[in-house]
């Protein structure tokens, strides 16, 4: 699996898509007219498909795009955890400080656009993804009080026509009443090689034994802290990707969407 295959979407698709923005765009423009009542009534309709999973499962992949092919919003809920480790990196603040995180997520100055991220107007969409990053990343998720600031900036990415989100909590804390939830692993190997290979595309070398040790001890910091930890909500699917395509999970998914709907 080669990860730029990813975000390649074909001529069609993308006229699909821009058909459905422009859909969107007209939607949330009518709603500005509506009561906030109706408004909160109307996010309540708003679609949303959650995948949740360890380190690696390739959550954030399929969940981009299940979100082009559906024309829906995409939240990477990790990003904001790891975008808050980032911040307190750079103004070299104290992890250990549940009060800093809290205030730097609450002045957080973040956009996604398109694919890329930025942080105080500076593209860090590599920087974001490295793994000391994604490791403080996890250290400050145990913190409750920073779960809470975040909560309902994750909530306010649920608009029309939809939402895709991915994380460790998405379908059992932030988007309880979501379309479809889906937990999805694969196993410890096939993670640590799918994270090998992103690496040495990005030319970081690692060796696959001390990876699966990251691994092992992030899912384990994930899935056994006090607040929103890592789970297989008992309405979630669980869908095991080992052996699977991008392609194949990507198809899988949307039929699970389409059996969703339909109940
Ligand atoms: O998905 P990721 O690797 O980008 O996430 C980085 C860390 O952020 C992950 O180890 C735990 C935390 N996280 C979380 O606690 N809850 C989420 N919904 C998403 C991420």
């Amino acid at each position: 699996m080669v990860l730029d295959e990813c975000f390649q979407v074909s001529g069609d698709l993308c006229k699909i898509i821009n058909n459905i923005s422009i859909l969107r765009e007209q939607t949330e423009s009518q709603s500005l007219s509506f009561g906030r009542g109706q408004q909160i009534m109307d996010k309540q309709n708003v679609p949303v498909i959650t995948l949740d999973g360890p380190s690696a499962s390739g959550k954030g992949t399929i969940a981009r795009l299940v979100s082009q092919a559906l024309g829906f919003h995409y939240l990477d809920s990790g990003a904001l955890y790891r975008l808050v480790a980032l911040a307190a990196m750079k103004r070299n603040t104290d992890v250990s400080d549940e009060h800093s995180m809290v205030d730097i997520a609450r002045h957080l100055n973040v956009s996604f656009r398109d694919s890329t991220i930025w942080l105080d107007g500076e593209d860090v969409s590599n920087e974001v993804r490295a793994e000391a990053c994604g490791e403080y990343a996890s250290r400050i998720a145990q913190y409750p009080a920073l779960r809470v600031e975040l909560l309902g900036y994750q909530r306010d990415f649920r608009k029309s026509p939809g939402l895709v989100t991915d994380g460790r909590d998405m379908g059992s804390v932030i988007f309880p009443d979501a379309t479809l939830k889906i937990y999805l692993t694969a196993s410890e190997e096939e993670r640590a090689l799918r994270r090998h290979k992103q690496l040495m595309e990005k030319g970081i070398n690692a060796s696959i034994a001390d990876l699966i040790q990251a691994l092992r001890a992030r899912d384990e910091r994930d899935s056994s802290r006090s607040t929103s930890p890592l789970q297989q909500c008992e309405d979630a699917c669980l869908l095991d990707t080992t052996g699977l395509s991008i392609d194949q999970v990507v198809s899988r998914v949307l039929n699970m969407y389409a059996e969703a709907r339909k109940a």
